[in-house]
């Protein structure tokens, strides 16, 4: 229960409530409003001069819940504690937020209203979610990781038989399918080693690394699919101004050997590939969390088949895939690496139009 001397707020409460994080919105025994403070404004999109003096339910009008729990605190005197709802910004976004009330008396023991407290919990909810896929990638991992080993021996000897028997065989045709057997066996067999290093990453050897050395060597070594899918535009865009970056060259050539081969997979023949690196100042960077760092940012731009909307969110989950070849481990991998060096991806994909993928990697933390 919370007790107050008077409804009318001295000076100093109504700057101790103006300075909450919380919000707090107080109401009369009518349910007209007294009090709205700048954090409630803040949650709720709604500012205090609208709010003040109007009738609770006039100021949330989508959120029925909260006129229960409000009049079950005044008729009632019910507490709440606590609880989780979704309320109605201003201009329609809904913000998860835990509600808290309490009925407010005089010092004669009469009840003069109520409180809510708001706090807004909508950065809980990706936290939760973040914390459900690492769990559900720790299982994934383990589970792939012995079922990779598991199929790695019987592979090597499936590819060893085949190569005998090409030995043995004078006929051509037939050379054709244990030259297929053997191709394939590599192919699964380069599938398992990424499965196994999903699982057990290696750890990073950071080591300043020229970025765009690393970039260069990547195309060097597609060159060959470039050519033989007739990909004439690939432009590099370096920006020379990017220091070197503290990383493991051999896992960050990894990650940009995914998303070049990407690209490349993605556009048609004529297609475009642009790699464009630049150093991002804050201003280029929208996460709150991200800010006051600098970052290189490396960016690679197709104008491929680009990724339908749907798809966005699980582009980084292992062995999701769009391909008939594909073990859509690409990008779960290039995930985990990018995470170990404190950096972080942006995605930006129209379908029919093209995608840009963005790395942005600390460099602020040599030294
Ligand atoms: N540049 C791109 N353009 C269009 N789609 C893309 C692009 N990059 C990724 N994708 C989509 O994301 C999916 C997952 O990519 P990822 O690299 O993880 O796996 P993959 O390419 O399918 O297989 P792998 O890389 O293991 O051979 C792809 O199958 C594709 O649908
Ligand atoms: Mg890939």
């Amino acid at each position: 229960m919370v007790y107050v001397v008077s409804m009318e707020k001295p000076d100093i409460s109504e700057n101790i409530i103006e300075s909450l994080a919380q919000g707090v919105i107080a109401v009369d025994n009518l349910m007209n409003i007294t009090v709205f403070n700048q954090a409630a404004e803040k949650i709720t999109g709604i500012s205090s001069s609208y709010a003040v003096k109007r009738h609770f339910t006039d100021v949330f009008t989508r959120d029925r819940w909260l006129h229960d729990i409000m009049n079950a605190t005044i008729k009632k005197c019910n507490v709440f504690t606590e609880y989780e709802g979704s309320i109605v910004q201003r201009y329609g976004t809904p913000r998860s937020v835990s509600v808290t009330t309490a009925p407010v008396f005089n010092t004669k023991g009469d009840m003069i209203g109520a409180v809510v407290i708001l706090k807004d919990t909508s950065h809980i909810k990706p936290l939760e979610q973040e914390s459900a896929r690492r769990d559900r990638l720790a299982f994934i991992g383990t589970f792939a990781a012995s079922l990779a080993h598991e199929v790695k021996n019987p592979l090597g000897g499936i590819r060893g038989a085949a190569q005998l028997l090409s030995k043995r065989l004078k006929e051509k045709t037939f050379r054709e399918y244990t030259d297929l057997i053997i191709r394939e066996s590599d192919r699964l067999n380069s599938i398992m080693e990424d499965i196994l290093e999903f699982a057990n990453p290696k750890k990073i050897n950071p080591l300043p690394v020229n970025i765009h050395k690393i970039l260069d060597d990547v195309l060097m070594l597609q060159q060959c699919t470039i050519d033989a899918r007739g990909i004439n535009n690939i432009i590099r865009e370096y920006d020379p101004s990017i220091p070197p970056i503290l990383g493991d060259s051999e896992q960050l050539m990894q990650v940009f050997l995914n998303i070049i081969k990407n690209s490349i997979e993605a556009v048609g023949k004529n297609g475009e590939v642009r790699i464009i690196t630049r150093v991002a100042a804050d201003f280029h960077l929208i996460e709150e969390r991200y800010r006051g760092g600098k970052f290189a940012e490396i960016e690679v731009r197709d104008n491929g088949c680009g990724i339908p909307e749907e798809y966005i969110e699980k582009i980084f989950t292992p062995f999701f895939t769009t391909k008939k070849k594909g073990s859509g481990l690409g990008l779960a991998i290039s995930l985990k690496i990018i995470k170990e060096h404190g950096g972080f991806f942006r995605i930006d994909s129209t379908q029919g139009k093209g995608t840009v993928v963005s790395v942005l990697l600390p460099i602020t933390r040599e030294g």
